[in-house]
């Protein structure tokens, strides 16, 4: 079997289900301390492009958890597209691993790899999108609120990776999906035209944050400028000035707002000390459920194979 998960827009919405209905299963067995090892034997090689801190961990320790083993390849180790063309690299892991996992800058390059690998590719983020972040949102939203019901999800800030992610799932999943942010930094036209076009969720920019705020059930942030991006942070910086994340605009939402960062986040800027140490905020369970996500995923896709 090989199947890849490089972006939600490639699920169905039974899909989406079944992975969280597992990504639960899996995660309640873990915390139970059972013996549960259906990647024994298995391998995954990571090719991380950029840096990063929660996509290493729970994926080192999440399929080490199921009996598999992974290795880290720095940017060093493979320069994807420069050192090698992706599809060789893409054939040489195929025959020793059973599952790569790759962190991109380019999406093209994400895609090349797919189509080149006979081994499941998963997406640990590109320029374009996050998908397992966003899968691991989901679920962090279902687990503090016990559904989906009327969801009023409110992004603030930049209209990157992640609310590309978030766009790809307001495609499958009925929600009412917000972004606010400064003119300029809408996201991916035709994922937004797609996500609108779906009619299953009602999709707005409204570049006003107090208008945006009001009633959310869950309000979003992320850094201002994301990987790669960093010759603009001085530029962003003042011009994303009125989207921090800080107690009074927090006032302007309800009392029970969530509030989620995908972190790493840049405290006193996108968010302030008080807001995402304060007790609406979720942050620490979304960075643990990246894991227990991640988890139902690998097994998805790499349990049914021959070693
Ligand atoms: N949220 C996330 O993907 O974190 P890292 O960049 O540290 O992996
Ligand atoms: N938008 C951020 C997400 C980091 C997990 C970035 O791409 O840097």
């Amino acid at each position: 079997m090989k199947d890849n998960f490089i972006s939600i827009a490639d699920l169905s919405a039974d899909e989406i289900h079944e992975t969280l209905d597992l990504a639960a299963e899996i995660k309640a067995k873990l915390k139970a301390g059972e013996d549960y090892k259906p990647l024994r034997g298995k391998t995954m090689a990571m090719i991380f492009a950029k840096p990063s801190a929660r996509t290493r961990i729970s994926f080192e320790t999440g399929i080490k958890k199921l009996g598999g083993y992974a290795l880290y390849l720095s940017p060093n180790d493979i320069s994807m597209g420069k050192r090698e063309a992706v599809k060789d690299i893409a054939r040489v892991i195929s025959r020793f691993n059973e599952a790569i996992m790759a962190r991109l800058f380019s999406h093209q390059h994400m895609l090349e790899l797919a189509e080149y690998a006979s081994i499941p590719v998963i997406n640990g983020l590109t320029d374009y999108n996050h998908p397992c972040q966003v899968m691991g949102d989901i679920f962090t939203v279902k687990e503090h609120r016990g559904n989906l019901d009327d969801l009023k999800i409110v992004f603030v800030g930049d209209g990157n990776n992640v609310v590309n992610s978030w766009l790809n799932l307001a495609a499958k999943l009925p929600m009412h999906f917000v972004l606010t942010g400064p003119e300029g930094y809408d996201p991916d036209e035709n994922t937004l035209t797609n996500a609108k076009d779906s009619g299953i969720s009602n999709i707005e920019i409204i570049h006003d944050p107090v208008e945006a705020l009001k009633n959310a059930d869950v309000v979003y942030t992320d850094v201002w400028a994301s990987m790669g991006q960093e010759d603009e942070a001085a530029k962003r910086a003042e011009e994303f000035k009125d989207y921090q994340l800080n107690t009074e605009l927090m006032s302007h939402s309800k009392p029970s707002t969530l509030v989620m960062h995908c972190l790493p986040a840049h405290r006193g800027d996108e968010i302030t000390d008080e807001v995402i140490d304060g007790e609406n905020s979720i942050v620490f369970d979304q960075a643990e459920n990246r894991m227990h996500v991640q988890n139902a995923i690998m097994v998805q896709l790499m349990s049914g194979q021959s070693d």
